[in-house]
């Protein structure tokens, strides 16, 4: 098993390795306070994973209590959470219980705002089912819930009290989503290792699960460490999703993926930095070859006139201007802080 520890403002392993759903139960006894716990996911991994983890629990002596909502984007909303926090009071979960967050980013995101703010806050563990959550969205604590205005407006930093990636359950995930989580695991590779991102291009990462996850979870978590609240450096995690969650928002986030939107973004602002000298020569078509290999798109039919606005529109937005993030080479991430005229002459659109 590899075993990732993350020292954010609470200490927490990630334990990575294959058929750990059947031992959630044994480890969540060693970190949880008492022996309740509610486990909420959806329903489409209700259907996969859901008994195999009861099962366990109550293995392991916990009463258990369950809850499922619809699987997809659209339930990351007030709606779900107030029937979430219905269902908590229904079952009398306490401070001292456990929540168990169990499915992809959705889950953990709703899950994990929950958690920080029901009773102001009860204990949870994530159990990531999609590669996207394994590799990035269960670790780091940002939970959220989208509103109308915009994707994960309200939310809070939460830190779970673990995290367990089985990777046996990434074989029950579409090729679709699957790559929908390589874009997260080409951006690691893009902003912080080269060694990585050539294993991407020359391998095939379903042979190397583990390894590969261990590496992106290792990655984030250096850059968590040294900036939990996003005050600095963590923001190269953003590496792809100025341009990428431009996208999502003109699709009204249903038209594209976040893993391709991301794809597309990260090409395009590399492209964009190796014309203006910010990037070293050849960058872009390393990445176009590694995006291509890991079946994800490198452009889109939209204008970048038309995306420039919805960019300057992200929550990342500061009020003078825009913080974007380039790399000067594969492996190698900074940065750059431009005025609006300046992110309009980066992207060639005035
Ligand atoms: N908190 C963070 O730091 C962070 C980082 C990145 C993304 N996110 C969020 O993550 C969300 C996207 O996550 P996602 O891509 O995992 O989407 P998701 O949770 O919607 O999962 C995608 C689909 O896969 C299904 N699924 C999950 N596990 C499965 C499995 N093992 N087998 C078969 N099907 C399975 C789900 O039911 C769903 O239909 C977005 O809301 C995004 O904002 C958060």
């Amino acid at each position: 098993m590899r075993t990732v520890t993350v020292n954010a403002s609470k200490k927490y392993d990630v334990f990575i390795e294959k058929g750990l759903v059947s031992k959630s139960g044994e480890i969540i006894k060693n970190l949880a306070s008492s022996r309740k716990a509610a486990v909420i996911t959806d329903n489409t991994v209700a259907g996969l994973y859901l008994k195999t983890v009861v099962d366990s629990m109550k293995e392991n002596g916990f009463e258990v209590h369950t809850f499922s909502f619809p699987a997809g984007e659209a339930s990351k909303c007030h709606r779900t959470l107030i029937a979430v926090y219905d269902f908590l009071a229904e079952a009398q979960i306490t401070r001292s219980d456990v929540i168990v967050a169990l499915g992809g980013g959705v889950v953990g995101d709703l899950v994990g705002y929950a958690a920080a703010t029901y009773l102001r806050g009860v204990d949870f563990v994530q159990i990531p089912t999609t590669l996207l959550a394994q590799v990035d969205s269960s670790v780091g604590g940002k939970t959220a819930v989208d509103i109308n205005a915009g994707k994960n407006l309200v939310g809070a930093f939460k830190q779970p009290l673990c995290v367990i990636c089985d990777t046996d359950a990434l074989s029950t995930l579409s090729e679709d989503i699957f790559a929908d989580g390589m874009g997260e695991v080409v951006k690691y590779g893009m902003i912080k290792s080269a060694t990585l991102f050539e294993k991407l291009l020359s391998g095939d990462v379903k042979d190397s699960l583990e390894d590969v996850i261990a590496e992106c979870v290792s990655i984030k978590r250096d850059v968590v460490e040294a900036d939990e609240f996003e005050k600095g450096d963590r923001m190269l995690l953003n590496f792809g999703h100025t341009l990428g969650h431009a996208i999502e928002k003109y699709y009204n986030f249903s038209g594209i993926s976040h893993g391709k939107a991301v794809a597309i973004g990260m090409a395009e602002f590399t492209r964009l930095a190796e014309e203006k000298g910010l990037c070293k020569k050849g960058t872009f078509e390393k990445l176009k070859k590694c995006l291509e290999k890991n079946l994800l798109p490198f452009s889109c039919d939209i204008s970048l006139k038309e995306l420039a606005p919805l960019c300057l529109s992200d929550k990342k937005r500061k009020s003078d201007g825009i913080n974007i993030v380039l790399c000067s080479e594969v492996g190698k991430s900074f940065i750059k802080k431009l005025g609006i005229d300046e992110f309009y002459d980066f992207l060639n659109v005035r």
